[in-house]
């Protein structure tokens, strides 16, 4: 028997208003309209953060620049205005930042946004300019969104816009209640939307942004805000923009090449994020590629450090198992993958049966102050990332503790929280006791175990580190559990 689907929450069916006139005038063609429940304020707060975050309505783009906004009469001109775009990009139309404002008889503008839209390839879709205005009627009851494209011909319009001249959201209140609804201006010499059959592009678009608009004006109220904290540490825009040129310069060969049993996908696209925030990060610490190296702690398949080098940063990646893969990187990046042990100093004295002389096992101790460590879901190492005084970033995935071992940790007061928070904020607890001033970002990379520790500066005097590992319960089996690791086969 086929397994049964699981039924997906759906608003209420909306209601074809083609064939009624549009109350925005005889310029703009209605399309479909909801009865809805929340009062205006929600629709403003959803529309607001909609108006910022154009992904939320479409994958194809990353993000929008604001260029500039007027709020209570005054004009303010925004720093990303100023963000260079890299050569590769298309766009379109760009020099053009002046708002294209309708005059909609019975409302009148109370603010506006130009913005820029970036798509996630710049070098397939355009990158373009949109006004977003909002409206409001004479007796302040109704909400009016207007997104008009700085399209210089309707053949310029890219993929991720709704081919129109414009389009609008309305928050409308009468004797009926209150309603959501979605309209077009439309291009001349176009087919109207009541020709149109429920497939046309713009029929589906204009569904999903009411859809949306009142999924996120309801999640307002409800006071729901997304848990995540991004853009911490790293520059959101700097981040994408690097992230994009990194996946243009290197995705095509790399699924291309890909050797492993593993998703390429998965791997290529969350390592190329991950280099992009490491390069940003690192430019923010360093003064030049080569005042530090990095060492990636459990690299894996190398992937990492294969574009961290490529692009020019000195550094190394170790692992108990070598891969597949490090054999079809070019010969610079193979002599910088060593498969070894990792063996944090501090045990060295606890485990007599140490063969020190062992090319196999790496004893971290006595790194260079400028080296900066890597635990991109180094698992078995994890925790170990902030008892190794050096900066570092660690990117949890799997619970171990530090002997290695599997463990769920329980974090202290919040016995709710996932295996995998209970890690983070492990990990974020010792990164604290070893003196680390603790900095978190939830990466923008596709992947739900996507939270960094990063420690950057220390505070206070050098933390007993044999103290810290003794009161965690110790670390005693931790050669005896990691030397199974070369004859392990992962999924990563
Ligand atoms: C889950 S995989 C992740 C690999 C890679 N960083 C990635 O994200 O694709 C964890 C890796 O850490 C390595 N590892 C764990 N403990 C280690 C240790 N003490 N020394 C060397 N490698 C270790 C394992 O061999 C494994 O390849």
């Amino acid at each position: 028997m086929p397994a049964r689907k699981a039924k997906k929450k759906r608003l209420i069916e909306p209601l074809d208003i083609r064939s009624q006139a549009s109350p925005l005038g005889q310029f703009w063609q209605p399309l479909f309209e909801l009865p809805v429940t929340f009062p205006r304020i929600y629709f403003d707060v959803a529309m607001g953060n909609v108006i910022r975050n154009p992904n939320v309505n479409s994958t194809v783009l990353m993000r929008a620049d604001i260029y500039q906004e007027m709020v209570n009469d005054t004009i303010h001109y925004s720093k990303t205005r100023k963000v260079d775009l890299a050569d590769n990009w298309l766009t379109h139309n760009l020099s053009d930042t002046e708002p294209r404002l309708y005059t909609i008889p019975g409302y009148h503008v109370s603010s506006y946004v130009v913005r820029r839209n970036v798509p996630r390839n710049p070098s397939r879709d355009s990158v373009t300019n949109q006004t977003c205005a909002l409206y409001t009627d004479l007796t302040d009851s109704d909400r009016l969104v207007v997104y008009v494209a700085h399209l210089l011909t309707p053949d310029a319009c890219p993929f991720y816009l709704p081919l129109a001249r414009a389009v609008a959201l309305l928050y409308h209140v009468d004797h009926r209640g209150a309603t959501c609804s979605v309209h077009y201006m439309l291009y001349e010499n176009t087919p109207p939307l009541l020709a149109r059959d429920a497939n046309d592009r713009l029929i589906r678009v204009g569904l999903h942004l009411l859809n949306t608009c009142v999924k996120h004006s309801m999640g307002s109220q409800s006071g729901y805000t997304k848990r995540v904290s991004h853009d911490q540490v790293v520059d959101r825009i700097e981040f994408q923009d690097r992230y994009i040129a990194l996946k243009h310069k290197y995705s095509a060969s790399l699924m291309a090449n890909w050797v492993e049993k593993t998703d390429p996908t998965k791997h290529i696209f969350e390592d190329l994020g991950i280099a992009a925030f490491l390069i940003q990060l690192w430019g923010s610490m360093y003064k030049s590629p080569s005042d530090f190296e990095f060492v990636d702690l459990g690299c894996g398949n190398g992937l990492l450090v294969h574009i961290l080098v490529s692009e020019g940063y000195r550094g190394r990646g170790i692992d108990a198992r070598k891969r597949k893969s490090w054999e079809t990187y070019p010969k610079n990046v193979q002599e910088c993958l060593h498969e070894q042990l990792v063996v944090p100093a501090v045990l060295k004295n606890d485990l007599p049966e140490f063969d020190a002389q062992d090319p196999y096992l790496h004893f971290v101790e006595g790194a260079s102050e400028n080296t900066f460590y890597v635990g991109n879901h180094s698992d078995e190492l994890t925790l170990w990332l902030p008892l190794l005084d050096r900066p570092f970033i660690a990117i949890p995935c799997c619970s171990h503790n530090l002997s290695g071992s599997k463990h769920r940790f329980v974090t202290p007061g919040q016995a709710q929280v996932s295996e995998y928070a209970a890690l983070v904020d492990k990990v974020a607890q010792l990164a604290e006791k070893a003196g680390w001033k603790v900095e978190q970002e939830m990466l923008r990379i596709p992947s739900t175990r996507n939270a960094a520790i990063i420690g950057r500066k220390k505070f206070g005097p050098p933390a007993d580190i044999a103290k810290i590992v003794a009161d965690e319960g110790g670390a005693k089996a931790w050669v005896e559990t990691t030397r199974q690791l070369r004859h392990t086969i992962s999924g990563h």
